[in-house]
């Protein structure tokens, strides 16, 4: 995927306002949201980013398990990203919030303990996610963490054929290595030791997977 090229959160910038609502009325949210940082094993001054931030629900999550933590969010979509900004100012939750050019992350080498992040790879095609997952890796500490919730391949035939409905939405390219259940391979491959898919969660648009890995 080129510079600045980017699927927005729900395809269409129209629906951006929408956003909240939907992805709360459709998927478990908050559920997958709450897993995911469970598994991230949040502490006071943890130095977490939140990769794909979009309105800032995990983001403020975050913030909340871990008020001592540094928390910051970045994502390429200025739009989406404002609506964080607003959420975290309503609620007075103080985080860094990012715009970035989907290029290099804005940060030295070994900045963060944790990376999380929430429904993002499957907007990424293949070579994208190649290029996210290697500044990730580069932009987390000796001992850093990363962890993904993102659709993968189910046992299911049901989730997988319900998969089909965010491919068309999302398109067939950028959800390939999804639906090919290819995500912790890509992980590994990236440099990550101990990759493993933590959690599933069957949902009305496929499979959510929680894959959690390390920086050894
Ligand atoms: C489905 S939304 C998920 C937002 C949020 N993580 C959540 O769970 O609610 C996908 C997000 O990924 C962002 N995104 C897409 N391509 C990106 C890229 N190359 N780098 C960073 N964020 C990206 C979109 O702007 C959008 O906010």
């Amino acid at each position: 995927m080129s510079k600045n090229k980017f699927i927005p959160a729900l395809r269409f910038k129209w629906l951006t306002p929408l956003y909240d609502f939907l992805i709360g009325a459709t998927m478990p949210e908050i559920n997958i949201k709450q897993s995911l940082i469970k598994f991230s094993y949040l502490t006071d001054g943890a130095t977490v980013l939140d990769f794909g931030c979009g309105t800032g629900t995990l983001t403020i999550m975050a913030k909340e398990t871990a008020p001592g933590a540094n928390v910051t969010g970045i994502d390429i979509d200025v739009e989406i990203l404002n609506k964080a900004i607003d959420k975290a100012r309503e609620k007075e939750i103080e985080l860094l919030l990012l715009n970035y050019d989907g290029t290099k992350l804005p940060f030295q080498n070994y900045s963060f303990n944790r990376v999380i992040s929430c429904l993002v790879f499957h907007h990424l095609d293949t070579d994208t996610k190649q290029r996210v997952l290697a500044e990730i890796f580069r932009v987390l500490n000796k001992t850093g963490q990363l962890h993904i919730a993102d659709f993968g391949r189910s046992n299911s035939w049901i989730q997988r054929t319900l998969f089909n409905i965010i491919r068309g939405l999302d398109g067939f390219k950028p959800t390939d290595a999804n639906a090919k259940g290819l995500l912790p391979e890509l992980i590994s491959d990236a440099g990550f030791e101990n990759v493993e898919i933590k959690k599933r969660f069957k949902t009305m648009f496929g499979e959510v997977q929680i894959i959690s890995a390390e920086k050894i």
